[in-house]
């Protein structure tokens, strides 16, 4: 690895200093304002170059639990603890300059009471020095959403498939495919704006649904498995990028880094073998012109 770190500079929170910025950050009103205007770009990172990579190209980068499943390769999101969070959520700070930064509630940190929520969230946005947090949940966090917004943190809030329900879902179901459940996802959405929810994630509903919670609150959606009508999406980096092996029907494939990664790990293995690595170029001299 090389001993130059090449991110192209330090967050404010390693170096709070650091003026002027070459662009300012996204915030949560400026977020807000896109409601109905151009699509909202949104990705999850887990790592400072990844994050580095991605954050001129994003408006919201999301240090989402999914990270228990593609980073630490657990069978669900559920065991992720708050320092997973806070941990991934510092190496996102150092490499995000321009997006608004959001770190995911990991299950258990806020359910029980909205005191809990605060003390948990509070812990994140002063550790990781992210703009808002993320929790699941519709109509039954309410009361915490609006807890913590009045406090100073904003909150994205997430509905439909809710992957932390796994358990009382039976599965990952798809939410909406019976119209008589709409009014209760819709029911949700009004509930969590209400409280006071900068925006949320409306996952795997179906797309009339997800038209329907758009246009039904005054914030902005972003939609996974939901709709291009949706005011912006996200997708799991690794899920794009062919990293994981899971392919829902809502992930679409931009790149194959599998393939990629197990190509470059191939030929290494070879020239290991063969002793053609290292070659010249990778070796000291005495002479001391190869840096
Ligand atoms: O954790 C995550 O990656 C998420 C996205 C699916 C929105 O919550």
């Amino acid at each position: 690895m090389s001993s130059q770190s090449t991110l192209s500079k330090k967050s404010a929170v390693t170096d709070p200093d650091q003026s002027p910025r070459p662009r300012p950050r996204m915030t949560v009103p400026k977020f807000m304002a896109r409601k109905g205007g151009e699509p909202l770009v949104c990705l999850t990172a887990y790592t400072a170059h990844v994050a580095n990579l991605l954050d001129k190209r994003c408006d919201l980068l999301l240090v989402g639990d999914s990270l228990g499943m593609v980073i630490h390769g657990m069978p669900n999101t559920l065991g992720v603890t708050l320092e997973h969070m806070i941990m991934h959520g510092q190496g996102v700070m150092r490499g995000a300059e321009k997006s608004l930064v959001v770190v995911d509630m990991p299950f258990g940190s806020f359910e029980e009471s909205p005191e809990i929520a605060f003390r948990n969230a509070a812990r994140v946005v002063k550790e990781t020095g992210c703009a808002a947090v993320k929790l699941e949940g519709g109509a039954e966090m309410a009361a915490t959403i609006r807890h913590l917004t009045r406090r100073g943190i904003p909150v994205m809030a997430h509905i439909g498939l809710m992957p932390q329900s796994l358990n009382t879902m039976g599965g990952f179901k798809v939410a909406g495919r019976d119209e008589r459940d709409w009014q209760t996802i819709i029911q949700d959405a009004r509930e969590v704006e209400k409280a006071g929810a900068f925006s949320v994630v409306v996952e795997g509903v179906t797309e009339p649904l997800a038209e329907k919670i758009t246009d039904a609150i005054a914030i902005p959606t972003i939609g996974i498995g939901a709709s291009v009508k949706c005011d912006g999406q996200i997708l799991v980096f690794e899920d794009m990028v062919g990293l994981f092996p899971r392919v829902p029907t809502f992930v679409k494939r931009y790149g194959n880094m599998q393939e990629m990664i197990e190509g470059a790990a191939d030929t290494y293995a070879e020239e290991v073998k063969a002793r053609r690595f290292p070659g010249d170029d990778h070796v000291y001299t005495l002479n001391r012109t190869d840096g």
